[in-house]
């Protein structure tokens, strides 16, 4: 496994490749990134990961200076499933102030997007960048960070750019917490309970596969139950899986998608919720 950080020498590197899959990450790799590393070797040859927080993706408050920064553990790590790791500086990728973005449809400015403005505007420039870099055939991204993946997808579809886009599962702890490089700032209590994050998810899960259908009651319940436990909640929402637009009749793929505050650590999750043919919304 070679690292490299010079975008040159990485091309010089990459050249000759027929079949690059891609697996961009900001580094402080868990299970969950692993398996992303994993499942892109089905899809091709030549396994590059990257590793870079990205500033342009976090907002003026955001955690960009506590983002943990664990190169040489990632690297011992990613060794034996990832041919290449591609960990730039940020002079690297932004040699001159970065004034060209990718500006991502509506979907973007909602969910998460409202709570982090110009957020998925930094994730999709950043994405494009590397994509135009690592030139892969496919890149794998984690239903972890739903939104960020149809994002991603959206730009790839209408961009027509020429790669495929595999999802990944959230890899999760034993309790059910889904696995993120966040779950490190979390004390000990806070851990305990960061589990009710996804608990309240599958609990809406349940109520709707028992055939509940008044979602923005489900919603307001665990929104309501996460403040009483001491959590900030950006939102609840039940979606469309696809567009994630609100829910509609007859919906049958939906996504369960949660933000919500521990302390000073913010956290997100979903589930998936199909209904069967005969069921639909
Ligand atoms: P990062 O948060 O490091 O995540 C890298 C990839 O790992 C993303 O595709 C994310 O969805 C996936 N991932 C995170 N936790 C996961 C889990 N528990 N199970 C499965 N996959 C998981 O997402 C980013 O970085 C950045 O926004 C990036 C796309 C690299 C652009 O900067």
């Amino acid at each position: 496994m070679r690292v490299i950080s010079a975008i040159e020498e990485l091309r010089g590197r990459l050249q000759h490749e027929p079949a690059v899959v891609f697996v961009p990450t900001m580094g402080n790799l868990h299970e969950g990134h692993l398996a992303l590393a994993r499942l892109a070797r089905d899809h091709g040859s030549c396994v590059v990961a990257s590793i870079f927080v990205n500033p342009l993706q976090f907002g003026p408050s955001e955690d960009f200076g506590r983002y943990p920064r664990t190169l040489e553990q990632d690297c011992a790590k990613l060794d034996g499933l990832a041919d290449v790791v591609f960990a730039p500086t940020v002079e690297d990728l932004y040699p001159e102030p970065q004034q060209v973005f990718v500006e991502p449809p509506p979907v973007a400015d909602d969910l998460c997007g409202a709570s982090r403005p110009g957020h998925f505007r930094g994730v999709a420039t950043v994405v494009l960048k590397l994509f135009n870099i690592v030139q892969p055939r496919a890149a794998v991204f984690g239903k972890k960070d739903y939104q960020q993946l149809q994002v991603i997808r959206a730009m790839a579809r209408q961009l027509n750019l020429s790669l495929e886009i595999v999802a990944g599962e959230t890899l999760r702890a034993a309790d059910g917490l889904a696995l993120s490089s966040r779950n490190g700032f979390l004390s000990a209590a806070e851990r305990a309970e960061a589990v009710a994050l996804y608990r309240n998810l599958g609990q809406i899960r349940e109520a709707i596969l028992a055939g509940r259908r008044d979602l923005s009651v489900l919603e307001q319940a665990a929104a309501a139950d996460l403040a009483g436990r001491g959590w900030r909640v950006d939102y609840v929402a039940v979606r469309a899986a696809a567009s994630l637009a609100p829910a509609r009749e007859g919906e049958r793929n939906l996504v369960v998608l949660a933000a919500a505050w521990l302390g000073r650590t913010r956290l997100i999750d979903n589930v998936e919720v199909c209904i069967s043919a005969d069921k639909g919304l």
